[in-house]
């Protein structure tokens, strides 16, 4: 079914806050699967809701991923932006450099006019180098500003496309396969009902802090995506902001 641009969207996104227990959802038109540049509009969307929102002074942390990457294109610079200061919410993804968390957020700040801080973390450390690296004095700052954020912007990908991404060992693709790993999001893997199943071995923004974070954006759109969708979804902080496109709303109300 298609939505009536005027009155459809705003009953879609009532129903889909319900069904999602959560705050806030926008919707725009069209599906990101299918084609591209509705991809541009979830971002643009993104970018209006996100300076609108945002307060003076504040910590923002970004995740990476092509979502999150592409709203620094729909942003402009305004007042309080000088003192806005953008992180990763946790280190890099995949092999591509313009697609990681430290990158997206100097993308932010530039294009706003904020300043950032860029903070590099090996994924791939054993359980005890870990235990060691993160009590490192860098990586002990950013922790300290996890406990301090103020706002999140963050994408949603499908569990098995990112563990493909991320080359995950064989192995361990296979585990999250049968812990049914659904949904995941700042390098934790959630199933359909928002338990964590996985996570990643990193210093970054914690559940527990999210939970505390007064503004967090979702942003997330493609059919292919409404099961990843709503399986981080139900367990979410409630005043969780959904950018999505019609292609994964419409797919989540069919299913849930
Ligand atoms: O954490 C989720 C992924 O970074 C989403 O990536 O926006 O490129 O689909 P994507």
């Amino acid at each position: 079914p298609s939505i009536d641009e005027w009155t459809g969207h705003g009953l879609i996104e009532r129903k889909l806050q319900r069904l999602l227990h959560i705050e806030h959802v926008k919707i725009v038109p069209g599906d990101s699967d299918a084609n591209d540049a509705v991809k541009n509009l979830l971002a643009k969307e993104a970018a209006n809701e996100f300076t609108e929102r945002i307060g003076d002074g504040e910590i923002v942390a970004v995740t990476g991923g092509t979502s999150v990457a592409a709203i620094p294109h729909y942003m402009h610079s305004f007042e309080r932006a000088a003192h806005l200061h953008f992180i990763a919410a946790r280190g890099g993804v995949g092999n591509d450099i313009g697609l990681q968390a430290n990158v997206i957020a100097a993308s932010f700040a530039h294009a706003c006019g904020g300043t950032y801080s860029t903070f590099y973390y090996p994924e791939s450390l054993s359980g005890e180098a870990h235990e060691v690296f993160k009590k490192e004095p860098t990586a002990q700052k950013m922790i300290d500003l996890y406990e301090k954020t103020d706002c999140v912007i963050h994408g949603i990908g499908d569990a098995q496309r990112m563990a493909e991404m991320r080359n995950t060992p064989s192995e361990e693709t296979e585990k999250l396969q049968q812990d049914g790993a659904k949904g995941e999001a700042f390098g934790y893997y959630f199933d359909e009902n928002g338990k964590i199943v996985h996570r990643i071995r990193t210093v970054g923004i914690q559940t527990e802090q999210l939970k505390k974070v007064p503004l967090i954006i979702a942003v997330a759109g493609g059919k292919a995506k409404a099961d990843a969708i709503a399986a981080y979804m139900a367990s979410a902080p409630e005043q969780t902001l959904l950018v999505t496109d019609e292609g994964a709303a419409l797919e989540i109300i069919r299913k849930l």
